[in-house]
């Protein structure tokens, strides 16, 4: 063996190659070391865990269009090595005190011919790697066109993965299962015309989760993605993924003068999906809070004037105008009467916030070209704002502001400080913003850099005029609330929705958003309906679930804004809206109690000594037998539950629940009985 590795050794430089390994870094804990090396010039970099590979020697770099590729020909300039340990408290969210601890290592590279440097930043933590590039000043470029982006993630072998299509312009897909090798986005071919835009059908767009053959488990994804384009992952044939940036109208991939960073590459490590479910390294990736007052920051259940347009009970424009996007039902539904009933509901029922879309003039043009016609301002006749905030805070109620775009994104960045002096006039404190069309500028794409710009700008603006952000259509989420914590959900997946105008998501659905989309930052799914058929308004679409499923999903998807979704006489009168009613939407500790993705999941979470716990399955009809550790041990508890029934079943029996109570000891075991596309919500109380 020792022979073989030196007659290695000598041809290696016999042929004349110099390997450097620059450095190697590990994890507080020790399990994951990533070792970054020069090879013939070039930099790599290579992961293992417990002395494993999992990632094999990984190309680094840049190419440009107007400068000389950063991909060869390097000496090693300078390396420092840290180690941060730290606690932070979140202003909301899934967990209050989080643990920051990493190993860090900052390279900067030479390129001898250019004189160019290049900086690469990596942190080690004990569920995952880091880095991130930087392209400093001193280089003395005063435009830089990034083409290509060289980043790969050597795997090596066929590992099973989750994944949506790396859609330029859209999240809102369902997942795929299947192997590494298997990753082709073939059946939506269809989505590469209109404003759907999928140029590479094997690129794939993150958080990508994945098994590997070994059984750990690993998420890529990215962390503080600013003034950079969003980072799809094109699967190749050697089991390699390779960074594919979402490119400007003119193909340039990034733009900067003189001097940019790019959001952090990260790749979560676990053997247990609990890891990657608990994870903090996304938001610790990010910079700490920047706003100094957050007492205007709130979190909050909220209802409104929304569901009934998508199933067609109302529409969003009063004016009825031919190829307009907003639906020809026979009413509006934004008016101060439907609106205020809305309100008496929300403050008889413990929810704080009303939603109200159609409010403006505009929808009637909504999916036209016509150029501007929001101008996010102006409330229709039929809608009396003043008075509705009035008579809103009155009962404890505020209404939540809506600003859809169509896409029009340079018309809302001009009308953009109007629009939120407006609201913040208005004692308005949150607002719902969406990009439902392409984009203008024509040519741009929502996860271009042109609109992480405009998404960025949007949150600060808002941020400035005491306004919280739930961003449908938006950029994806790469923990940027932990900078601006007004910051608060966003769509960014097939949400509720698509159940009332398309075939709607499978049962499965639910059971894999929380360890893909959802390891990304919290979800305004918009669960909550109980008239699961809503046979009234439209006999074909339904939604794939039972009704316990639907509470279920206050606990098992995670938002600081969580949606009551149906509409206020399917709410009445059923004993299963106290859950909805009592349901916080800010935790002390969230914890995966089980689960197999794509298969069921058990969450619980914490709040004021309280526990909630919320269990999801897809298709199949099961049981899962769960020990109560979350809670005290040996302490007595009454368990308040709404449960799956023996008849309760998506196709045949959606409405069929069991809602009781019963004494259970903390520590000891307990059977969830779920029916197929079934769930079970239960609040714990000593
Ligand atoms: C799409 C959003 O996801 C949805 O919630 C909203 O109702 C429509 N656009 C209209 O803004
Ligand atoms: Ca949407």
């Amino acid at each position: 063996m020792r022979k073989r590795l030196i007659l290695c050794l000598s041809f290696l430089v016999f042929a004349g190659y110099s390997i450097l390994s620059a450095e190697n870094i590990s994890s507080p804990d020790g399990k994951i070391t990533l070792e970054f090396l020069l090879q013939n010039g070039s930099p790599f970099y290579k992961v293992l865990y417990e002395g494993k590979t999992i990632i094999s020697e990984s190309a680094l770099g840049y190419k440009f269009r107007n400068l000389p590729a950063l991909e060869s020909g390097f000496t090693v300039s300078s390396s420092k090595k840290i180690s941060y340990d730290n606690t932070w408290q979140q202003v909301w969210g899934e967990r209050k005190l989080i643990r920051e601890k990493y190993n860090g290592l900052y390279m900067e590279i030479e390129q001898k011919v250019s004189g160019k440097t290049l900086g690469i930043s990596f942190r080690i933590f004990n569920d995952g790697v880091a880095f991130r590039y930087f392209y400093p000043e001193s280089n003395g470029d005063s435009e830089i066109l990034v083409s290509d982006e060289l980043t790969e993630f050597r795997l090596g072998a066929d590992h099973q993965c989750w994944w949506i299509p790396g859609d330029h312009d859209s999240y809102e897909y369902h997942y795929n299962t299947t192997k590494f090798s298997e990753i082709d986005a073939a059946p939506y071919k269809y989505y590469q015309s209109g404003d759907r835009n999928i140029p590479d059908l094997k690129a794939v767009n993150t958080p990508l989760t994945m098994k590997t053959v070994n059984g750990l488990y690993l998420l890529f994804h990215e962390a503080a993605l600013i003034d950079y384009p969003d980072m799809t992952l094109k699967a190749r044939s050697d089991y390699s993924l390779k960074a594919e940036l979402v490119p400007w109208k003119d193909g340039v991939k990034v733009k900067a003068g003189g001097s940019f960073e790019s959001p952090w590459r990260v790749v979560l490590i676990s053997p247990a999906l609990s890891g990657l479910f608990e994870s903090n390294t996304i938001l610790n990736l990010n910079d700490p809070n920047k706003l100094e007052d957050v007492s205007w920051i709130e979190p909050m259940k909220y209802a409104g004037v929304w569901w009934e347009m998508h199933i067609g009970k109302s529409s969003w424009s009063p004016v009825k105008v031919e190829g307009s996007w907003a639906n020809d039902a026979p009413a509006h539904g934004a008016t101060t009467e439907n609106t205020k009933k809305y309100i008496d509901f929300a403050s008889a029922n413990n929810i704080k916030g009303i939603l109200v879309e159609g409010w403006n003039t505009g929808w009637e043009y909504w999916g036209k070209d016509t150029a501007g016609y929001f101008d996010f301002v102006t409330p229709t006749a039929s809608f009396d704002i003043e008075w509705l905030i009035d008579y809103a805070g009155k009962k404890g109620v505020e209404l939540i502001g809506h600003h859809e775009t169509g896409g029009q994104a340079d018309n809302y960045e001009m009308r953009l400080e109007n629009a939120m002096k407006y609201y913040n006039s208005l004692g308005i404190r949150a607002v719902k913003t969406g990009y439902a069309g392409s984009i203008s500028p024509k040519g741009e794409r929502h996860h271009g850099q042109y609109m992480v710009r405009h998404y960025r700008k949007v949150l600060e603006t808002a941020a400035k005029y005491g306004i919280m952000v739930d961003a449908h259509e938006p950029i994806k989420d790469t923990g940027e609330r932990r900078t601006f914590p007004n910051m608060m959900a966003r769509e960014g997946m097939k949400g509720m929705e698509w159940n009332a105008w398309s075939d709607g998501n499978p049962p499965e659905h639910v059971t894999i958003l929380p360890f893909t989309r959802g390891i990304a930052g919290p979800m305004d799914y918009t669960p909550g309906i109980f008239d699961l058929t809503f046979d009234k308004y439209k006999q074909k679409e339904r939604v794939q679930s039972t009704l316990a499923n639907q509470l279920a999903l206050y606990v098992v998807l995670y938002s600081p804004l969580q949606m009551a979704a149906d509409l206020v006489e399917n709410y009445e009168g059923n004993p299963a809206f106290e859950f909805i009613r009592k349901v916080p939407v800010d935790w002390e500790n969230s914890l995966l109690v089980a689960g197999e993705i794509g298969d069921y999941c058990v969450i619980a979470r914490e709040n004021s000594g309280k526990w909630y716990l919320g269990a999801v399955t897809d298709e199949n009809k099961r049981e899962i037998e769960i020990e109560l550790n979350f809670l005290e041990q040996g302490a007595e508890y009454s368990m308040n539950y709404f449960a799956d029934n023996e008849k309760s079943d998506y196709l045949i029996a959606p409405h069929e629940i069991s809602i009781g109570k019963r004494k259970v000891t903390g520590g000891s075991k307990i059977i969830i009985p779920l029916g197929r596309g079934g769930g079970f919500a239960a609040e714990f109380v000593k």
